[in-house]
């Protein structure tokens, strides 16, 4: 938890030597970009749009048809797959497949509700409901055992995102610590120093994290007066105030409401990152240009703030071979980690659970799979909370996770069997595991569909990348867990139990 700079303070408006310019760092060139998603691939692809959107909202309804455009047949036709042009390299002359599955994709996913939960388990049975299928460039597990199994391994991360290739430097920052491997020398990777930097950040044993939990619902109180529980689903408030308590707890200010709405935006630009290059050349790099003025003021709003030192300070304790030229790197890929992963997560969870506070269905929740069994009320569903607000947020995140699935990659050749065939997959192939269907295993959770925060196996969702009771096992669980806990827990409390006063925030945040 950071305490404020130990040099001396800098004059506002001024940045440190070294310090760089976050513009001259997201001018770079977007790197490793594949062949059908270079601007002919792009253009080619508007050509034959008729054709394309015909076969790709075909594919996209019947699932057969799906499967063929991902993964080919068991003939001549099998080299024109989406997984066929990632085994032979994204050449050019397979560009078309990628551009009817985009349509494909996208189709499943609107037929699905738009909840990316409903469109897994959608894909899973369109490739016979085995232990895999293929999604985007890669293969897709879910199983809890398998699942939980990975997470306490190291991974052989890649820069992408959602199984596909991550837009970098533009949209994603290129070494974002998610992106980063822990498989051999974890100790002296740039995982193990980005993910000690984080620490610094989230240190949730320091006396400051403490302080400022206990001060937090007095801000709370001063920010948000009156609050009403029909509010738990204002959600542009609900990022707002999410936003305010991360920067809060992190950095010892509490925004204003235009900062809060400014950071609000790694929340509201969820959409944008889940686009691959060639759909976001498409769009005119619409996406790509948020995001990147997302990141410009992140990074303006620490130097703004007079908070440049804390950067500084890290960056010359890192090791000479990890250490950024300029410390504006560092500092946006932290506050990249911080929006994306915090705020981005954290207010996905409040979200949530202010939904199912009020007996309603989250925006791209899969309502079919949700069952509120005993609490049809919000009356029963507020004094379940009151019982036990902690159970109550990881079941509710159980259901609908925050973070659906993760990237990494297969770190030796293995086979994997997709609806019914055997295919051999390479070392380095991306595999994404789905948390969100892991932590609805029948095998593992007794009537997985229904809400039940008393559920004996509560604590084997997988939901912050691992149990997250048992961190210490999981190498890569959420560094932010109980922050975001903590958060999501003081600003319920807040709304549910307006007048019980302070005290009653956060009890049995930290577990
Ligand atoms: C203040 C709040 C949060 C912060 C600062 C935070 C930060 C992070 C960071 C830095 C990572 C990368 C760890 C690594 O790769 O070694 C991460 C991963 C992850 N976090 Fe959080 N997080 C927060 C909230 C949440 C919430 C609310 C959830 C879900 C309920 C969540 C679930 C996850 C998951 C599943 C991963 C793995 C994702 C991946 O590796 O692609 N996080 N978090």
């Amino acid at each position: 938890m950071v305490q404020g700079g130990q040099k001396q303070p800098l004059v506002a408006g001024e940045n440190p030597e070294f310090w760089g310019s976050i513009d001259d760092l997201l001018k770079a060139q977007p790197e490793n970009v594949p062949a059908d998603a270079t601007w002919f691939s792009v253009i080619l692809s508007l050509i034959f749009l008729p054709l394309n959107l015909i076969q790709g909202i075909l594919a996209g309804l019947i699932p057969r048809l799906f499967v063929v455009v991902s993964i080919g047949l068991d003939c001549c036709l099998c080299s024109c797959s989406a997984m066929s042009s990632v085994l032979k390299g994204r050449p050019l002359y397979l560009a078309f497949t990628w551009w009817r599955y985009t349509f494909a994709g996208l189709t499943a996913l609107i037929s699905n509700k738009k909840s990316r939960l409903s469109l897994f388990l959608w894909e899973w049975n369109a490739f016979g409901s085995g232990d895999w299928w293929w999604h985007g460039e890669g293969c897709w597990s879910w199983k809890w055992e398998q699942v939980n199994e990975l997470l306490m391994r190291p991974q052989a991360r890649k820069k992408a995102f959602g199984a596909v290739s991550a837009p970098v430097p533009d949209l994603f920052a290129s070494d974002l610590v998610i992106f980063l491997p822990n498989l051999e020398d974890p100790t002296g990777s740039l995982w193990q120093v980005m993910r000690d930097a984080l620490h610094t950040f989230l240190d949730n044993d320091g006396a400051t994290y403490k302080d400022r939990l206990e001060q937090m619902p007095t801000k709370l109180q001063t920010d948000w007066p009156n609050p009403s529980t029909s509010e738990l689903n204002d959600v542009p408030k609900l990022r707002r105030i999410v936003a305010k308590c991360v920067f809060w707890m992190i950095f010892g200010k509490w925004l204003d409401d235009e900062d809060a709405t400014m950071l609000a935006n790694w929340r509201n630009h969820a959409f944008w990152f889940v686009l691959p290059r060639l759909v976001q050349r498409t769009l005119m790099n619409i996406g790509i240009r948020k995001v990147k003025k997302l990141r410009k003021n992140s990074v303006e709003l620490i130097e703004r703030l007079n908070l440049q030192e804390l950067f500084v300070t890290i960056n010359e304790g890192l090791p000479q071979k990890h250490r950024r030229e300029n410390t504006v790197k560092l500092c946006d890929e932290i506050m990249y980690a911080i929006g994306f992963a915090g705020i981005g997560g954290t207010s996905a969870c409040v979200e949530s659970c202010g939904a199912f506070l009020l007996c309603e269905y989250p925006a791209e929740s899969a309502t079919d799979k949700i069952s509120f069994g005993h609490f049809n009320t919000s009356e029963k569903m507020i004094a379940k909370y009151k019982e036990d607000p902690e159970k109550y947020i990881k079941e509710t995140c159980r259901m609908d996770p925050p973070v659906t699935s993760a990237t990494t990659s297969f770190a030796k050749a293995m086979t994997v069997t997709l609806a019914g065939r055997k295919c051999p997959m390479p070392a380095g192939l991306l595999h994404q595991y789905a948390l969100s269907v892991a932590n609805r295993d029948p095998t593992v959770f007794t009537d997985p569909e229904t809400f039940n925060p008393d559920r004996a196996e509560l604590d084997k969702a997988l939901t912050w990348n691992g149990r997250f009771k048992e961190g210490h096992l999981y190498p890569r669980i959420c560094p932010g867990r109980f922050l975001s806990m903590d958060i999501a827990m003081a600003i319920l409390n807040h709304v549910i139990n307006p007048t019980d006063g302070p005290e009653a925030t956060n009890k049995g945040g930290q577990v």
